[in-house]
């Protein structure tokens, strides 16, 4: 098992948190409107947008599985 770890500081959204929000997600074979359903569910990358490619990066990896 995967262990958590903080991918948005700002909003304190971790990696399971979009785990989470990826499971209310449809449509597994787009990335970009995966992270925009991940960012209105958690409100990731919407405080310094740092963590953007962060997300982008970890929305990747889980939809690849
Ligand atoms: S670290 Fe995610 S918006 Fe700042």
């Amino acid at each position: 098992m995967k262990e958590n770890y903080m991918v948005c500081n700002c909003k304190q959204v971790s990696y399971f948190a979009i785990l989470d929000a990826l499971h209310e997600h449809e449509n597994f074979d787009n990335v970009l409107a995966a992270f925009e359903s991940v960012k209105e569910v958690t409100h990731c990358s919407t405080g310094c947008g740092g963590c953007h490619d962060k997300v982008m990066a970890v929305i990747s990896e889980l939809l690849s599985q």
